[in-house]
């Protein structure tokens, strides 16, 4: 019933905001300090315009894409999202089986509350997000233990080698762990939807959501390894690192989080099997552009290599723009988030329904039956965004 009004995914914020206790939509809305980093990945969409063909007969229109030998229904998948099951019951497992069901790659956060291994168990063609301190020893046991609960595909995240600012969650009331206080009391009672559908659920099943992640041990589902303590040594990771990871890991390997062309390059020689184009949705260094920005550089530097961008996609005609720039394939983040919260894996089923009907009709009026059609020629550059 509350999904007929979703009609589009900034319809997700809208209800999330209504939600959520605010400390919480406040972490997943947000950006970094200022939020520039968050507002450019919006603002580049409006620089360009579509340059559509016509009399075509686009009557064979197919969204399908092909990524890594697997033919996917549509070319998005769900970014990784950490600490998701804190926003929506279960959320990590939630976003798997909507997203399995729906064909389209989800990726699971390495800071998640949920086990790893309940991931690939419950939908077995997600791939795995890690974040890695900088010591081997630890590297060698977590890509192993990746490895062992049968993920075909492991992500590095590189952009964030020392915390981002924590002002904005601070301003929000967010912290890690989730305190109990007076204001975090009163918003969970003046939205009650949240406190009954998740808290209350989570607390009677599983105990109090703490702030440790996936790498908890089986037998210990909540309390594990405290997420803090992981990013321990996250500063001296480097490439090294990445080339100990490539000699062990057998699956695809993808580094997330490039900007620069020539970091493409040097993935790209160190034997990475695709790049993320993305400055983590605005929420480590403020003021880094938005990927599509550089992402026409990148695949310059990439050669075959397949080239994925996230950041700010909300609508069809986003993803036919990055598309067009030279990305093979996107993620969207935030708004599959919204959509577990409010409605579970039907709402985040709904989500991508709308998101995969508009890039259906943005198809049919771009003129093309096939994505690979996307290209700089339908786009226009405008001088000013509107
Ligand atoms: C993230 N992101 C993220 N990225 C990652 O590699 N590991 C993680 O654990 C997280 N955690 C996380 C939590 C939340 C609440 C958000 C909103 C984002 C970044 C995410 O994967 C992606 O890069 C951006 O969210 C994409 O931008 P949009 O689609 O949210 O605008």
């Amino acid at each position: 019933r509350r999904l007929r009004r979703i009609l589009s995914l900034d319809d997700l914020e809208a209800a999330a905001r209504r939600h959520l206790p605010r400390p919480l939509f406040g972490y997943v809305v947000g950006g970094t300090e200022d939020n520039t980093g968050r507002e450019d990945n919006r603002a580049v969409f409006k620089e360009y315009g579509f340059v559509p063909r016509i009399l075509t007969d686009v009557s064979k229109r197919s969204q399908a894409t092909t990524l890594f030998g697997q033919t996917y229904a549509s070319p998005f998948g769900v970014a990784p999202m950490g600490i998701s099951a804190l926003m929506a019951y279960r959320g990590d497992l939630v976003m798997a089986r909507a997203a399995a069901e729906a064909n389209i790659p989800m990726i699971m956060s390495g800071s998640s509350l949920t086990r790893l291994e309940e991931v690939a168990e419950a939908a077995p063609e997600s791939w795995f997000q890690a974040y890695l301190p900088g010591e081997p020893p630890r590297i060698r046991a977590l890509v192993d233990r990746v490895a062992r609960a049968g993920y075909g595909t492991l992500l590095l995240t590189v952009d964030t080698a020392v915390l981002a600012s924590r002002e904005n969650n601070v301003r929000a009331g967010f912290s890690t762990p989730l305190r109990p206080s007076l204001r975090l009391a009163y918003d969970g009672l003046v939205r009650p939807n949240w406190l009954l559908t998740t808290f209350a659920r989570t607390l009677l099943r599983h105990g109090m959501p703490h702030f440790e992640n996936s790498y908890a041990e089986r037998g210990a589902p909540i309390v594990s390894q405290n997420i803090t303590r992981d990013l321990g040594l996250r500063d001296h990771l480097n490439w090294e690192h990445l080339k100990q990871i490539r000699e062990q890991w057998t699956g695809n390997l993808i580094i997330k989080g490039i900007l620069a062309p020539e970091d493409a390059r040097i993935a790209r020689e160190t034997g990475v099997d695709g790049i993320i184009v993305s400055n983590h949705g605005g929420r480590q260094l403020d003021g880094a552009v938005s990927g599509l920005r550089t992402l026409p550089d990148i695949v310059a530097e990439s050669g075959t290599l397949p080239v994925m961008f996230d950041g700010g996609i909300r609508r069809g005609t986003d993803v036919l723009k990055a598309l067009a720039l030279g990305a093979d394939f996107v993620f969207v983040g935030r708004p599959f988030l919204y959509a577990a919260a409010i409605a579970g894996q039907a709402g985040v089923r709904h989500a991508i329904d709308i998101l995969a009907a508009e890039i259906d009709r943005d198809m049919g009026l771009m003129g093309i039956n096939a994505l690979s059609e996307m290209g700089p020629d339908k786009l226009y550059r405008r001088a000013h965004a509107v």
